[in-house]
């Protein structure tokens, strides 16, 4: 395919979008707004305040761009896609209305109660004494989430009444997440492991990629509190009842639910699932590629990513799948599984400063391995230039990816990649992945 493309955000989502455009690119022009160092080696970096709608309407305009993948929630909450399909380019990325999905956890709550999809029990409130209150009746622990989007920063696992009566106080009085905390979720606290699920979909058709696992917690062993992610590996191996299960129960239902609400949606639909022994609940949807299981599930594709995107953003999702080879097919009952190769396997470790999430120092200068191929390579995130040299910018710096034909080949290429990666501060879990690599 010949034509431009702009990939909007600056995170590793986003430079690991580009690195997979840019694998079979042929004669297309990629370009990010406003990318990091790690995307310029790939694509052209527009300096272009992504806040700001009309501002990357004309930046689209400027530059001739054919086809716009928004990677970040705020600007596809903020009705950026909108925007853009109004000045008639083709767009991955869902409209505000289906943005609100991941922008208002009530609301989810309501689509998925409409479309039978199974979710924790939960109560909204607005009001602190109201929550208190109910919190006395109760079982611990529960979840106390903020109902809009807080970056991953929203959503507390409490164990003591202290731990939830702090975070509703912090969300409804403080007012530490601003309009996203002014109103919550208290939720019954479920066990069992946790799964993304990315669904491109262009609302009628969907390609469900291989299930990936995220490590939120800070801590090896998964304690300390949460982050944006810590690493993450793919594909999670499922008993096979539950493929079906999850698109059967949760991905098909909920754009069925859309599309008779009359919300059209092109992108990405994430659920944050957790498996529990009555089968899989969703924690959360998202509107987006995952951060960091992007960088993880992308990888694993095969076929023209470009042709899938941009079948996707034009309504044509079904024709491309139909166009896959008879021989690419994934579980039974995982829609569109043969967009994924699943005799492979892939790892990413999250290098981060020290003191992530909590405040940490910029400017370390940054030493980076050679990149090796389709082996190893790392995906850049919180990295800038200063004077020509590549600093810290960020709490999550850098992914190191490895991938391979075993989970456990693919952890060790992660590593090693990572072992030769040197900034001052670095520090990164050691358990990505550990506990499935020995089962694997
Ligand atoms: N990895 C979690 C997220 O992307 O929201």
């Amino acid at each position: 395919m010949s034509m431009k493309v702009l990939v909007v955000g600056s995170g590793g989502r986003e430079h690991a979008l580009i690195r997979q455009l840019a694998a079979a690119a042929g004669d297309t022009e990629l370009y990010v707004a406003p990318g990091n160092p790690g995307t310029a080696l790939l694509a052209r970096n527009l300096t272009v305040d992504t806040s700001n709608n009309p501002e990357v309407v004309a930046a689209c305009r400027r530059e001739g761009i054919d086809l716009v993948i928004v990677g970040p929630e705020d600007p596809l909450i903020a009705g950026l896609a909108d925007d853009l399909r109004r000045s008639g380019l083709a767009v991955f990325g869902p409209g505000a209305l289906g943005a609100r999905l991941e922008g208002d956890k009530e609301y989810a709550k309501e689509v998925m109660a409409a479309a039978g999809v199974p979710t924790p029990r939960y109560q909204a409130f607005s009001s602190v004494d109201a929550a208190l209150d109910y919190l006395d009746k109760i079982d611990l622990p529960v979840v106390v989430k903020a109902i809009g989007a807080a970056a991953g920063k929203g959503v507390a696992v409490c164990a003591t009444r202290d731990e939830a009566e702090t975070h509703i106080r912090s969300c409804l009085q403080e007012q530490k997440f601003g309009s996203a905390g002014l109103r919550i979720l208290i939720e019954e606290c479920l066990f069992g492991p946790e799964l993304s699920v990315l669904a491109i979909t262009d609302g009628h058709s969907c390609a469900l990629l291989a299930p990936s696992r995220d490590h939120k917690r800070i801590g090896e062993g998964d304690t300390g509190p949460n982050t944006g992610g810590m690493g993450a590996f793919a594909s999670v191996a499922l008993p096979k009842e539950l493929y079906r299960q999850i698109d059967a129960q949760v991905i098909t239902p909920t754009l069925a639910e859309l599309r008779r609400r009359d919300i059209p949606y092109r992108g990405v639909l994430y659920a944050g699932l957790i498996l529990t022994p009555g089968g899989p609940r969703v924690l959360e949807f998202n509107c987006r590629f995952g951060d960091p299981e992007t960088q993880v599930v992308l990888p694993l594709m095969q076929g023209d990513f470009l042709e899938l995107v941009h079948a996707t953003a034009t309504g044509d999702l079904d024709r491309y799948l139909q166009g896959l080879h008879e021989s690419e097919v994934g579980p039974s009952g995982w829609s569109g599984g043969g967009v994924t190769d699943w005799s492979r396997h892939c790892v990413v470790v999250v290098g981060a400063a020290e003191g992530y999430p909590g405040s940490y120092a910029k400017g370390a200068a940054i030493q980076l391995p050679e990149d090796r191929q389709d082996e190893a390579w790392i995906i850049q995130a919180g990295t800038t230039r200063r004077d020509g040299e590549l600093v810290t910018s960020g709490g999550r710096v850098l992914g190191a990816v490895g991938a391979g034909t075993s989970l456990s080949e693919a952890r060790t290429r992660a590593y090693g990649q990572l072992a030769d990666v040197h900034f001052d501060g670095l520090t990164y879990r050691r358990d990505i992945a550990a506990a499935e690599s020995q089962e694997g």
